[in-house]
């Protein structure tokens, strides 16, 4: 017979450490260089920039009209910040040839709504060579709003070649190839809660030119 086992010690188990969830290689974080505008930033500021448009809209109902596909962060924080009536709609905009420079650009989506004697608040993310507004606003005009506003996320004054000026500017910034909430490099960056600087190599590598246009 066995004799019994005193003391027996029993070796404690290795504790299974859980996984860190590891970042994927290749993902944004090794594209974008830093952070410019944090979210923190982006939603303070555009509680400021409804108050202003509020102030300036108030009493009657108003047409948002948002260009495709860069605004859809900006403007859905924007309107739900947006204590007025409005209706909203879209307008499609987009270069001749994807990522040329050529500022030849055609309409991907005309508005439903009838903007004649309306107030119309035009949404963009970024202002930046001028080219896309210069193209929009006479469109826009010539459908007779009773009052045209522009409302930007971004402006990159140095960049401009169209005399355009935005009527709200959530930020003026330098000129960096940012990506970021709703801003892309070759479609891609949209997703970034943050606006971030674009490391050069991202875009220097890729086929495609730096032009947005
Ligand atoms: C971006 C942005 C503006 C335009 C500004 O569009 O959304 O519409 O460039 O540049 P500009 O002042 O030089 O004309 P993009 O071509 O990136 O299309 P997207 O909105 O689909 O991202």
């Amino acid at each position: 017979m066995a004799p019994p086992v005193r003391n027996q010690t029993f070796a404690k188990p290795e504790r299974r450490r859980r996984a860190a969830p590891r970042r994927r290689e290749g993902g944004w974080r090794q594209e974008v260089e830093r952070v410019l505008i944090t979210e923190a930033q982006i939603a303070r500021r555009i509680r400021v920039m409804a108050r202003d448009i509020e102030r300036d809209f108030r009493d009657r109902e108003m047409v948002v009209v948002s260009l495709l596909n860069g605004t859809v962060m900006f403007l859905a924080d924007l309107i739900r910040h947006l204590n007025l009536p409005l209706r909203l709609d879209f307008m499609g905009v987009s270069s001749y040839g994807l990522g040329t420079e050529s500022g030849e650009l055609i309409f991907t989506k005309e508005l439903r709504l009838d903007v004649r004697g309306r107030d119309v608040l035009l949404v963009d993310d970024i202002l930046d060579t001028g080219k896309t507004m210069s193209r929009v606003l006479p469109k826009i005009q010539a459908l007779q709003p009773r009052r045209l506003k522009i409302c930007v996320m971004l402006d990159k004054p140095s960049r401009r070649i169209e005399k355009i000026e935005a009527d709200y500017v959530g930020f003026k910034i330098p000129d960096f190839f940012v990506v970021g909430y709703g801003l892309d490099f070759a479609e891609r960056y949209r997703n970034l809660p943050f606006v971030g600087v674009l490391h050069p190599p991202a875009y220097k590598q890729a086929r495609q030119p730096v032009g947005r246009k």
